[in-house]
């Protein structure tokens, strides 16, 4: 198989992350807790250790601030029905995924908030002045995606952050597909949420991912019930991360991503995968019967290509490149509805391809060869 859905979840992980998955479950699988015996505490070590890692890896000063989550959606979430308020305004952009979409559409729906989605600019992107001038008394929040899962497009948040500090509001950036390849440091792009899986380019098991939340973002739990140690309080516990982070942790999936982070190489990565997506591009731009979406250019993107083939459905591409050539994309709409009826793919989509750290120069060319047969007929 050649895997080229890595936005959707990458694969395949590093043996050492399915090592210590083995050996976390065979050898210690307790539940954490603080003040337990020899396998809850080597539960806790784990959840902590990630904890401490990640609050590295984005320089966020306190690693209580980092609240395990079980994906990015529970992330995005726990961010926004935690912060919001009846009367708020949002301001956020035609690129995000549903799962900032749809927790504010229900919101909206349910005459709670409004919402001012922001249109992108020619170049595929949201310019940071589209912000400024969307930002009124009542925005209380901004919230963008870094990268786009639909044709890779980098968002400039480090400018986007500072017009929401500028304007005393909250920015929350969806890094599901940045973290792990882009650098981010919350407190130099003014970042008070970030949510990210760890199961993407972080390169951990599915089940996994963080909200850092920072000093200037109150949230409410969206989520209560046991922390594993005060179990005296009639309601959640206040101090972070228990406030935020009730039940029982994906303490195997931690064991994961503990490893995974050990590994990673986030700039290698990025060039790596840039390098690939050239490759690509150089070998499908001149068939006029293959259509590549977005303004992507490797310089201001991350590995992630949509493309449109003539006269065939993106399903049909997605389907034939799988049955006949073993090569599994992604095609539809990508979550991303407001994105593809702005690129003018709505509502078929497009064939995504989404590469990885391991994906390699003969699968791209195996890859672009298989496209050119099947625009050919
Ligand atoms: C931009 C973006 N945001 C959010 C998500 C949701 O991530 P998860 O699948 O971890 O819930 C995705 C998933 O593909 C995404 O691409």
């Amino acid at each position: 198989m050649i895997y080229l859905d890595n936005a959707a979840t990458s694969w395949p992980k590093p043996k050492r992350v399915l090592d210590e998955m083995t050996r976390f479950l065979a050898e210690e699988g307790g539940s954490p807790s603080r003040a337990g015996h020899q396998f809850a505490a080597a539960a806790e070590r784990i959840v902590q250790d990630v904890r401490i890692r990640l609050a590295r890896m984005f320089n966020v000063e306190d690693p209580e601030r980092i609240i395990h989550c079980f994906n990015c959606t529970d992330a995005l979430n726990m961010a926004i029905k935690g912060c919001l308020k009846e009367g708020d305004h949002v301001v956020t952009t035609a690129l995000e995924h549903n799962s900032i979409s749809r927790p504010l559409q229900a919101m909206v729906d349910a005459g709670l908030i409004t919402v001012t989605r922001l249109p992108l600019t020619s170049r595929g992107f949201v310019e940071p002045d589209a912000f400024r001038s969307a930002i009124t008394p009542r925005t209380r929040l901004v919230a963008t995606l870094h990268a786009s899962n639909v044709t890779g497009v980098i968002q400039p948040v480090e400018a986007i952050g500072r017009i929401a500090r500028e304007h005393d509001c909250l920015f929350l950036v969806d890094a599901a597909q940045s973290a792990g390849v882009l650098d981010i440091d919350v407190q130099a792009m003014n970042i008070d949420l970030l949510a990210f899986p760890g199961h993407k380019s972080l390169l951990g098991p599915t089940g996994t991912g963080a909200l850092c939340v920072g000093p200037r973002a109150q949230l409410k739990p969206w989520r209560e019930g046991g922390t594993g140690g005060d179990s005296v309080h009639p309601t959640q516990p206040q101090q972070l991360p228990t406030w935020l982070e009730a039940g029982t942790q994906n303490t195997v999936g931690l064991a994961g991503l503990s490893v995974a982070l050990d590994g990673l190489q986030p700039e290698q990565t990025l060039a790596h995968e840039c390098a690939l997506m050239q490759r690509l591009l150089d070998a499908v731009l001149d068939n006029p019967r293959i259509r590549v979406v977005g303004d992507p250019t490797p310089a201001r993107c991350l590995g992630v290509v949509s493309l449109t083939l003539a006269g065939r459905s993106p399903f049909e591409v997605a389907t034939c490149l799988d049955s006949s050539f073993s090569i599994a994309v992604r095609p539809g709409l990508h979550c991303a509805p407001y994105l593809h009826r702005e690129l003018g793919t709505f509502p078929e989509g497009t064939v995504r391809a989404s590469l990885g750290p391991t994906t390699t120069e003969s699968e791209m060319d195996t890859f672009a060869a298989a496209l050119g047969e099947i625009a050919a007929g």
